[in-house]
């Protein structure tokens, strides 16, 4: 039995000091039995906002990201606008993405940006030496990309060449792309059709730079790094949000490092953290689809490690900027299985089954409670990529389990988070136990609460009671996503097998919200 707390989180940013169950508040007689869960949504204790940045999304030139699950080109029988598929843009709108990053990625650090304006057929080729070995033509450039940015309705986050690029560089691309001066790049942009500048807010200078970005060590980098800040322009009223690039996984080290060296230059240190079920890089990560409970419980474990390491980054960060000035921008996490067999292993497609909808649900929820240190996460990656929200085979396009949790979350997206404590049993396997139930709560601007729910266990639904105070409630209703298996998932044959349905399993009575939880489940009710 763990007693966690979410959506904890002042307005002021400050977290509360873990609970202890004041026996006025116990939500329930106890010891509860194991297939119970407790808690109390203390509506009237408001946290902090739950930035809809936090349900960002990561574009590269890798696989069949760009070419083909979003550029088609103007030619194609695949309906589209100015060449970007309609069916894409359709299914990014209804899951409000906020700010989509791009071109990479380890691909970010070997683009040259001139490369992909002006006329296409003009454009010159390179090889993408990350992934594939494949010629990219770059017919998707920057003016696709804040079109299609313009299209779905998200802000663009730009990531800079650090790598194998140049300060000029990047200085005349932000130049490009921002300035409404009368000068050489703005005169460029005009001739390649785009009078107005863009805004450009996000700017990630570099990416990996640990690793496929330069293989630096962290004090090489930070300076780096201030280097090209220093000539990172604000031109007209665009205002850069600057992004460094931050650690991997748990290495501290790097974080402590960039704050302390470059801290007062940024406003956002990222972080990169995977969840392969295996936990190796080397051999088999496991199969998207092929997996036995074992496989279930260490990958829904090996995802949990993220709130430890956020905890682990924040406190080095609290260190040096105890104002939490600084944003922890997740800006690359999923899940990273083994390709789909037959597939070209430099593309990275994998399926996506209601496992990784449980994934996704935990790692948001996450996100909720750091709300106060982590301003932005966007999930690897938005189509035919690692954990993508859309798979499509040519013409056809389906959502994935992952693109369900994303549309049913959108009633946080920038609602306040609400003080919900949970005693929750675990769920243990071979040992290991990881708490069965993770749960959020917030209030949006047209004051409804809603409660996102998420029960890991495959094998148990459990019965969820939770004491609703500072609210008065009147009704209750509720949504679903769960199968009977856990690698269900949706393919070309079968496009809906796994998809939302209304939920009956809540009522309220007086002040108790009781929840048949299903086993594997991701359930979202609204409170009015
Ligand atoms: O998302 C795939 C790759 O994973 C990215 O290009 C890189 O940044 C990370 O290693």
């Amino acid at each position: 039995m763990k007693l966690v707390q979410h959506s904890i989180l002042l307005a002021a940013g400050l977290a509360l000091a873990a609970p202890a169950l004041l026996a006025a508040d116990a939500p329930a007689a106890a010891p509860a039995p194991d297939s119970r869960v407790s808690g109390v949504l203390r509506a009237d204790q408001p946290g902090a906002v739950i930035d809809r940045h936090l349900y960002g999304h990561f574009s590269e030139h890798l696989g069949r990201c760009i070419y083909e699950g979003i550029w088609v080109g103007e030619n194609s029988p695949i309906p589209n606008t100015r060449g970007i598929r309609n069916d894409t843009v359709a299914a990014l709108r209804a899951i409000k993405v906020p700010v989509l990053r791009w071109p990479g990625g380890c691909f970010a650090d070997e683009y040259h940006w001139k490369d992909g304006i002006g006329p296409r057929e003009k454009r010159p080729s390179m090889i993408n030496t990350h992934w594939g070995g494949v010629v990219e033509d770059n017919s998707f450039g920057t003016h696709e990309f804040m079109d299609l940015c313009e299209q779905i309705g998200a802000e663009p986050f730009i990531s800079v060449n650090v790598g194998s690029g140049t300060v000029q560089e990047m200085m005349e691309w932000i130049e490009y792309m921002t300035s409404d001066a009368d000068s050489p790049m703005t005169r460029l942009r005009k001739a390649n059709g785009r009078a107005e500048p863009w805004k450009v807010k996000y700017l990630g200078v570099g990416n990996e730079n640990w690793g496929c970005g330069g293989n630096m060590r962290p004090a090489f980098y930070a300076d780096v790094y201030r280097r090209y800040n220093t000539f990172a322009k604000n031109y007209g009223g665009n205002r850069l949000f600057r992004i460094a690039c931050g650690p991997s996984g748990d290495d501290t080290e790097w974080s402590d490092t960039l704050m302390d060296i470059a801290g007062r230059q940024m406003n956002g240190l990222s972080l990169h953290y995977y969840t392969l079920p295996t936990g190796s890089w080397s051999g088999s990560k496991g199969s998207a689809t092929q997996f036995d409970e074992a496989a279930w419980h260490t990958t829904l474990w090996r995802t949990l490690k993220i709130d430890e390491y956020i905890a682990k980054h924040s406190a080095v960060m609290d260190k040096h900027d105890p104002e939490k000035k600084v944003g922890l921008i997740v800006d690359e996490w999923g899940t990273w299985y083994d390709v789909e067999p037959g597939t070209n292993p430099g593309f990275l497609y994998q399926q996506n089954t209601l496992r990784d909808a449980i994934v996704a649900g935990l790692n948001l929820h996450i996100f909720h409670k750091h709300a106060d240190r982590v301003r932005m996460a966007n999930i690897a990656q938005i189509i035919n990529v690692l954990q993508a929200m859309i798979l499509t085979d040519k013409e056809k396009l389906i959502v994935t389990p992952t693109y369900h949790v994303f549309e049913m979350f959108t009633v946080h997206h920038d609602a306040t988070a609400l003080r919900l404590d949970l005693v929750t049993p675990d769920y243990t396997l071979d040992g290991k136990a990881i708490p069965a139930v993770s749960a959020s709560a917030s209030r949006d601007a047209a004051g409804v609460v809603h409660v996102s729910l998420v029960n890991t266990d495959p094998n148990r639904a459990l019965d969820v009671a939770l004491r609703v105070t500072g609210m008065a409630a009147k009704g209750v209703t509720g949504r679903v996503l769960t199968a009977d298996a856990m690698n269900a998932h949706n393919s070309f044959g079968a496009p809906q097998a796994v998809k939302p349905g209304v939920f009956n399993g809540a009522k309220l009575t007086g002040e108790t919200l009781s929840v048949a939880l299903p086993a594997k489940s991701v359930v979202v009710l609204e409170l009015k």
